[in-house]
């Protein structure tokens, strides 16, 4: 079977080095399942199953379906410690090889994920936040660039992924815009063992997104989407049409309602990567793939040589 082989996806035994990445509300059970299928790394919040008990259960259907690896995300400071650590064990008992973490420290989660064999994987915007993370002990550092669905930084890939390879010793996983084939060998290019998709696969068939949702991602252009912390209180990027008048919020109160599950700003204002320049058409994550896979095959072999 071909595959494209990086040492990262070489040791996660993935056919393709590219990850769905965790999307709050929207990454589900589905897509975890047809991203296994498809040869990639499926990933989802714990926190996108309300209870314990439907997060067990979420578990428990994507392994009857699949023994391929997927990962988790738990969001650490976002998540009731109780519930943090209920979720971990979970994802232990049920052999996820991949924990994801962000907003917090790593520590803990990394020492317990280890005495079980998972590898983590811990999401930044800067080095100093990377070289901490790394000497908690995760396995791979998520450089999280401008332009980035979610919670994005400020820093363009083409610096962020070299400057993060250049100065860690574990390896970088290139999250940001990457929606085409193109884009992910330019990644690898940059030093990346792994392209970290998230926007693209809004507009996939399997995502739970609203299918207005997946239109405007399929017909929006990067001058739609704004970086803004009024949502959340930390900055992000939304599509514009879906914020209401840029009122800057009231940071405890955001943080409340997405420890207490609701997330409802996250709900009713679109988060969303410039990558939406780049998406065309809502297909199933297969065919997205197939698409990337073909398109990265194809520039890889177009990329002018050195000639005489
Ligand atoms: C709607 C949406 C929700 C997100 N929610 C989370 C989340 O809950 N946890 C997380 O670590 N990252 C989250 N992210 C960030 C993604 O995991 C990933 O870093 C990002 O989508 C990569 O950039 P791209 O969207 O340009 O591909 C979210 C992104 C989007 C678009």
């Amino acid at each position: 079977m071909a595959r494209i082989r990086t040492p990262l996806s070489d040791r996660l035994g993935l056919r393709y080095p590219i990850v769905c990445a965790p999307m709050f509300i929207l990454s589900n059970k589905e897509m975890v399942v047809a991203c296994a299928e498809a040869g990639i790394l499926g990933t989802m919040p714990s926190l996108n199953l309300r209870t314990r008990e439907e997060f067990r259960a979420a578990l428990e259907w994507i392994r009857a379906r699949t023994d391929r690896p997927f990962g988790i995300n738990l969001t650490i400071k976002l998540t009731d410690p109780e519930r943090l650590m209920h979720d971990l064990e979970t994802c232990l008992e049920f052999k996820v090889p991949v924990i994801i973490t962000s907003y917090g420290n790593p520590t803990e989660l990394a020492r317990r994920a280890h005495a079980a064999g998972a590898m983590v994987f811990h999401d930044v915007i800067h080095l100093k936040h990377a070289l901490k993370a790394q000497e908690s002990g995760a396995d791979g550092i998520i450089g999280v660039a401008a332009g980035a669905g979610g919670h994005a930084g400020t820093t363009s890939p083409f610096v962020l992924y070299p400057y993060l390879r250049e100065n860690l010793k574990v390896p970088v996983i290139a999250a940001g815009c990457i929606a085409t084939g193109r884009q992910m060998a330019s990644a690898l290019a940059l030093g990346a063992e792994l392209a970290y998709i998230g926007t693209r696969f809004i507009a996939s068939t399997e995502c739970g997104a609203d299918d207005a949702y997946k239109r405007a991602v399929i017909n929006g252009s990067p001058e739609d989407i704004v970086y803004t912390d009024s949502v959340s209180g930390v900055h992000a990027n939304f599509l514009r049409d879906t914020l209401p008048g840029y009122q800057p919020a009231d940071r405890a109160t955001a943080q409340k309602d997405i420890q207490q599950g609701g997330g409802k700003k996250w709900k009713d204002i679109w988060s969303a990567g410039q990558g939406i320049a780049l998406a065309k058409e809502i297909k199933p994550i297969g065919a997205i793939v197939e698409e990337i896979v073909r398109e990265y095959v194809d520039v890889r072999s177009r990329l002018p040589a050195l000639e005489d």
